[in-house]
């Protein structure tokens, strides 16, 4: 799918008892989606099996979550996070996601894997959609993408601080 497909800014749900489930390869590659991923995300299960998972990035997600998400997966360490991702038709929903890597008797990383959520809406408007679209405003100004996702790192850190919370805490603590 072009990552140029129309937004139409129409927002799909689903129900608080439901769990998207997907799961990939160490690089990202989707293995496996349950039968509500494929419904929210309205695909076919053989439109994405084998491919990468940004298939569904959405443009308002900051690309120093994505940063965080995988420092994190790759040593070894889950990550929770609000996410908003595009559909096949240009749509977009928005999630609470818990992405953990698996390991293999070794403790090797054989793969990652993701449950989502429906999110509280009253956390998405109050603290995440105002703090993304800082996150993003600091990317987009940077005159190149990598001092776009540092400045981004550094105004996250110091928020943080200045609450005296670590992400984790932060994200339980909204
Ligand atoms: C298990 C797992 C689930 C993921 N789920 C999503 C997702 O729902 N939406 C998304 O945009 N990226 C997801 N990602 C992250 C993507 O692999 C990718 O890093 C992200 O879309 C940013 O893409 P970009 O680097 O091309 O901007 C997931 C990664 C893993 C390992």
């Amino acid at each position: 799918m072009p990552n140029t497909i129309r937004l139409t800014g129409k927002e799909n749900f689903f129900d608080e008892g439901q769990v998207i489930v997907t799961k990939t390869n160490p690089l990202g590659v989707i293995t496996y989606a349950n039968k509500t991923f494929l419904e929210v995300s309205e695909f076919r299960e053989k439109d994405v099996l084998g491919k990468p998972h940004n298939m569904i990035r959405h443009p308002d997600m900051p690309h120093s979550m994505f940063r965080k998400m995988w420092n994190r997966l790759t040593s070894g360490k889950e990550m929770f996070a609000y996410v908003i991702n595009r559909t096949r038709l240009g749509n977009h929903y928005w999630v609470f996601a818990h992405v953990t890597p698996s390991f293999d008797t070794d403790q090797r990383i054989v793969g990652f894997h993701s449950n989502r959520r429906v999110p509280e809406r009253s956390v998405l408007t109050g603290a995440i959609m105002p703090l993304y679209q800082t996150l993003n405003e600091l990317e987009r100004q940077a005159p190149d993408p990598e001092s776009g996702i540092k400045a981004a790192e550094d105004y996250l850190r110091e928020m943080l601080q200045k609450k005296g919370v670590g992400y984790d805490q932060f994200i339980f603590s909204l």
